[in-house]
């Protein structure tokens, strides 16, 4: 396997959850290339053997490990996997992900308690797992979440995912000052690619056939949209492995298509005081000429470009 020319991860290990395919297959297989032993993640244990195979195939190092993440049982299994195979645990990468999109009034507790479960509580565990490991092995680490545009700004039918994904970059932010002394990283990156799970979202529908086709994403999705392949995600992954992010910590960092970018922390955009505090007569005299001058935005309608 040719290893990444920069990027070097030798001797180290990685999980990497739901890399059966899109994302965390090509996040796995970017991992493996720069020389990292990896554990492949999924429910779906076909997709999980193609995964391991492709690494394999290339001089690769990667086992793969069948389970439904959500629970502390399988975050454990995770790294038990990785300790056992590779005697180390260097980066966990919590990937794995599902969609249930349906407006508030219609959905189901099942629905919003799978997606939670999945993005959110699997997150949870199993940072809370490697970060465990990390601390003992007490070499430091690197903790790589996944949020969402959906969960900076909302999404409309998405409730249960943005929420989801919200909590994540707030738990990266969270994590990051809590982690810090051990010296381990934990960021979140906020991806966009044409996924099986973009190809499900109606207007993305005619790119998916053609990139079903062989066919490349127009510059006008992988420019205007910063929406690519799963291939263009995966190099942040990598540079927030390497040493040059050792002193990366608590970010959320946009990738896609031909687009990088740095998202910011939700901040107070306007302020007012008013001495001995505000009741509804006086929020009310001074709101559109005071912090409620101007709006904000929220939700996030995928616009084509023209
Ligand atoms: N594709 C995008 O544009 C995009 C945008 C924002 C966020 N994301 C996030 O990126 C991650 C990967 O998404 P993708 O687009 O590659 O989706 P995908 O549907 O192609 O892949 C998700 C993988 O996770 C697996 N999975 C689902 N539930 C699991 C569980 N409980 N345990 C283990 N594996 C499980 C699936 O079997 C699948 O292989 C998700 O967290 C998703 O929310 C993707």
């Amino acid at each position: 396997m040719s290893h990444n020319n920069t990027i070097d991860l030798s001797g180290q290990s990685a999980i990497v959850t739901g890399s059966g395919r899109g994302l965390g297959l090509a996040f796995a297989q970017a991992l493996a290339r720069a020389g990292a032993g990896v554990v492949i993640n999924d429910v779906d244990a076909e997709a999980a053997q193609q995964a391991v195979d492709s690494i394999t195939a290339e001089g690769g190092r990667a086992v793969a490990e069948v389970v439904a993440v959500g629970s502390a049982d399988a975050a454990d299994r995770l790294v038990a996997r990785a300790v056992e195979t590779y005697g180390r645990l260097d980066l966990m990468c919590t990937n794995a992900g599902v969609l249930r999109d349906r407006v508030l009034w219609n959905m189901s507790d099942e629905e919003f308690d799978l997606v939670t479960q999945t993005h959110l509580r699997g997150t949870f565990t199993c940072a809370r797992a490697a970060v465990r490991q990390m601390r003992a092995q007490g070499h430091g680490g690197r903790i790589v979440l996944v949020s969402s545009i959906s969960g900076q700004r909302g999404k409309f039918g998405q409730g249960n995912y943005a929420a989801a994904k919200g909590g994540i970059a707030a738990m990266a932010r969270t994590w990051a000052t809590e982690c810090a002394r051990a010296g381990i990283t934990v960021n979140a990156i906020v991806p966009v690619a044409m996924t099986q799970m973009v190809a499900t979202i109606p207007v993305f529908a005619p790119f998916a056939k053609g990139v079903a086709r062989g066919e490349p994403l127009p510059p006008s999705l992988r420019q205007g949209l910063g929406l690519g392949m799963p291939e263009d995600v995966a190099p942040l992954l990598l540079f927030l492995a390497s040493s040059q992010a050792a002193h990366i910590t608590g970010q959320c960092i946009g990738i896609g298509g031909d687009k990088l970018s740095l998202w910011s922390q939700p901040t107070e955009v306007r302020v007012a005081y008013r001495d001995g505090g505000w009741d509804a007569e006086s929020i009310a005299r001074t709101w559109a000429q005071g912090v409620g001058q101007q709006l904000e935005p929220f939700g996030d309608d995928i616009k084509l470009p023209e």
